[in-house]
């Protein structure tokens, strides 16, 4: 078997978004690469649909790990990547994000001596009640390629002590995917298919634990989505999470115009996304996709670590609360009236991120690798 050089790492749903143009990258060059799926999404909706609506084929290896604790979760991948990293023994192991999958990999590549190379390093949140930010500080000091979508992220490495060496800043992967799959998106004409008119509806995502796992925070976001219903329809797209705290509350909606969909794919939530009168989610990837898309996002959560799509997008940042959310809602579609928002592309947001991704990499090997 020829070397492999490059071995990917993904596990959940917004990992597929920035592997496939790394994926695509590679492939055109003819680089030799392998994609292991950890199995931590194993829903078809939160996976298979995915690989589908982006072209990648099936990975090489499904670890299968499926849920559990943080712990359980993280311990699974740990053992079950170890014997494939023995296997494929890759040149380099490519991991992204900030999910369990990206830093069990990590953990187990470190102690193995390969390299590690991540895509979409740096970004914080000064939030170490979030599990990704624990997996995001944990996963870029084990790297020894760091891959920053923004400056802010070549920032806050350099202050935890990353060498300027490790640290490049290749733009965002995932405006790559959004860029390619826009014009896909939009023929599946999604509004319409929905029964709903461009600009006059919202669409909603909400499932990290800050917001979903509470049932006092997530009375009020409902109550704040029933009020929203009451004057557009919202398109609720609800994460299996979400679902089982949902029904746990008792709760149903109060108002028809608030509807709650099961997970959509890429392809339809981009579409959606794109003609819609504003996006409320605490999704990392939306607060990204609505800025290149002129969307205005309202993000429930106190802090981001993307903040570049606050200073120079379409996001602003809202507590979860019924009040709160409400005044965020009025003042957004006061400002948005007739169309979408002004909103700056930041630098490296280009559609080119992927192949920056593995020129970095491949540079970076010994000549006779
Ligand atoms: C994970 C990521 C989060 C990312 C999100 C996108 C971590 C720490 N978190 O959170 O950063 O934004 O994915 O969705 O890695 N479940 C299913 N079917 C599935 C997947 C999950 O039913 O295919 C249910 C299970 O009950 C599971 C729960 O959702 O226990 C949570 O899944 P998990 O992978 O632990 O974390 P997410 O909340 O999806």
């Amino acid at each position: 078997m020829s070397r492999t050089t490059l071995l990917h790492v993904v596990g959940a749903r917004p990992n597929f978004m920035k592997v496939a143009p790394v994926h695509r990258a590679a492939s055109e060059r003819g680089i030799a690469q392998v994609m292991v799926h950890t199995g931590q999404h194993y829903d078809a909706t939160m996976s298979d649909r995915f690989f589908d609506d982006l072209g990648l084929s099936a990975p090489e290896v499904n670890l299968g790990v499926g849920g559990g604790s943080h712990a359980e979760q993280t311990a699974r991948i740990m053992m079950a990547f170890e014997p494939v990293l023995d296997r494929f023994g890759p040149e380099w192991v490519v991991v992204y994000g900030d999910v369990n999958s990206t830093v069990a990999a990590a953990l187990v590549s470190a102690k193995k001596g390969v390299r590690i190379c991540h895509v979409e390093a740096g970004l914080r949140s000064g939030d170490r009640t979030m599990p990704e930010e624990v997996n995001r500080v944990v996963t870029d000091q084990l790297s020894d390629l760091c891959l920053t979508p923004s400056a802010d992220g070549d920032d806050n490495l350099m202050a935890e002590g990353i060498p300027a060496h490790r640290i490049v800043r290749v733009g965002n992967v995932m405006v790559d995917t959004l860029l390619r799959f826009c014009g896909a998106a939009r023929a599946l004409q999604m509004a319409g298919r929905m029964g709903v008119t461009r600009r006059d509806y919202a669409v909603v995502t909400l499932h990290r634990p800050g917001n979903v796992d509470d049932p006092a925070v997530l009375r009020e976001l409902l109550e704040a989505l029933d009020d929203l219903g009451s004057r557009m329809p919202v398109l609720f797209a609800v994460h299996p999470r979400t679902r089982l705290r949902i029904d746990a509350l008792g709760w149903s909606s109060a108002h028809p115009g608030l509807r709650l969909l099961g997970p959509l794919g890429y392809l339809e939530t981009i579409g959606l996304a794109q003609d819609a009168a504003l996006v409320l989610t605490d999704s990392g990837g939306l607060q990204e996709e609505t800025t290149v898309l002129g969307v205005p996002c309202l993000t429930a959560r106190p802090n981001t670590e993307r903040p570049i799509t606050v200073s120079e997008g379409t996001n602003r940042l809202v507590e979860s609360s019924r009040a709160a959310i409400a005044l965020a809602i009025e003042e957004t579609l006061a400002r948005s009236v007739g169309g979408a928002y002004e909103a700056k592309r930041p630098a490296l947001w280009d559609g080119h991120a992927g192949e920056r991704v593995v020129e970095a990499m491949i540079s970076r090997l010994p000549a006779s690798a």
